[in-house]
């Protein structure tokens, strides 16, 4: 029997944190998809297009690691995909509240799925999407906290807009 893993998120942008969980599911778990939630924030920077390209080229070379998206319900997603488990990354104890509800949530929805908590490597626990946008955004070094096709993409989306 093959686990089928679902790493759900925003990925609003992809960061090293995200990078080191997937990583980390793709040798736990015989395939992983990452799937994108379309449609979370109203403003996001990235759309899901770009969200998906990121993705599929940093993961080109990982024959068990997936992109997709996912509307709705996650729980009803993964009925949809056959998927058994679905993976979420645990930074600090900040993190331990809303994960736990959701985790709780989802299991009330549907008692076959299981979700999976892995913690990141120590140098990515306080990295945050949303930290990553404002730190850029004011001109700060991200460097070695995303990949670097996401650098170059912050790079031009932050140039884009003030031209
Ligand atoms: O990267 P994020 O924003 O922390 O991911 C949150 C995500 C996508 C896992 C969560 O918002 C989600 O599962 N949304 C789908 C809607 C849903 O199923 N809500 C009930 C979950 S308890």
């Amino acid at each position: 029997m093959s686990t089928l893993a679902v790493y759900p998120g925003s990925f609003d942008p992809l960061t090293n944190g995200h990078v080191d969980i997937i990583t980390r599911g793709a040798t736990l778990f015989d395939r992983i998809i990452v799937s994108v939630l379309v449609n979370a924030e109203k403003t996001p920077l990235f759309t899901i297009d770009e969200r998906v390209e990121i993705l599929q080229a940093v993961f080109k070379d990982q024959p068990n690691v997936e992109v997709d998206t996912f509307d709705g319900l996650l729980v009803d997603y993964m009925e949809r995909r056959r998927a058994d488990v679905i993976v979420r990354g645990l930074r600090a104890v900040s993190d331990f509240e809303l994960e736990f509800q959701m985790a709780l949530m989802n299991r009330r929805l549907n008692s076959k799925i299981q979700t999976v908590f892995m913690m990141p490597a120590e140098q990515y626990t306080y990295i945050s999407s949303r930290l990553i946008k404002e730190v850029f955004t004011l001109g700060g070094r991200v460097h070695g906290l995303v990949p670097a096709m996401v650098e170059t993409r912050l790079r031009q989306k932050v140039s884009a807009k003030r031209s």
